[in-house]
């Protein structure tokens, strides 16, 4: 197996790692190489939705996603959401509705909110609960995070 160097856009900043292996997922690349530990590594099976992350603007499970694909793209981590003046309005919205318990789960609803949010501004719930389907919590009970997604609706932050 022959290690390659992966460069791409993160958080809209150009990026390479070196010594990339073909079995490394775009997660470990982002995690272990390039210090990015917002996207989540909890199953590595694209069953929990934790490391969620957009790939050219469709969230995707990075740890489905081998780095090499990433070549020339753009990624969006949670990280590069929020912006110079503090959190994204999402990330607000999870701390007020109290939907954060041990946040593994967190960074990844926050992009799948922050995705669903772009598409449908004003979600009913079955549509949020679709939207999220993918994204498992292992914690709060669900309907804080529907608490989040609704006011974050209600505060119009995408
Ligand atoms: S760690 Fe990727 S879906 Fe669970
Ligand atoms: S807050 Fe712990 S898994 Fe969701």
């Amino acid at each position: 197996m022959v290690a390659v160097r992966v460069s791409c856009r993160i958080n809209g900043e150009p990026r390479q790692a070196d010594d990339v292996w073909p079995g490394e997922s775009l997660l470990y690349v982002l995690r272990e190489r390039l210090g990015l530990p917002g996207a989540k590594n909890a199953c590595e099976q694209g069953e929990c939705g934790s490391c969620t992350v957009y790939l050219d603007g469709m969230p995707v499970c990075a740890c489905l996603v081998p780095a090499g694909q990433a070549q020339g793209r753009d990624v969006v981590t949670v990280e590069g959401l929020a912006g110079g003046d503090g959190l994204h309005p999402v990330q607000e919205a999870f701390l007020a509705a109290g939907a954060v318990q041990c946040g593994f789960c967190t960074p990844g609803l926050i992009v799948a909110v922050h995705d669903l949010l772009a598409r449908v501004p004003q979600p009913s719930d079955p549509e949020i609960r679709e939207a999220l389907a993918g994204n498992l919590c292992r914690c709060t009970g669900y309907e804080k995070i529907m608490d989040a997604v609704r006011l974050a609706a209600a505060g119009g932050t995408t």
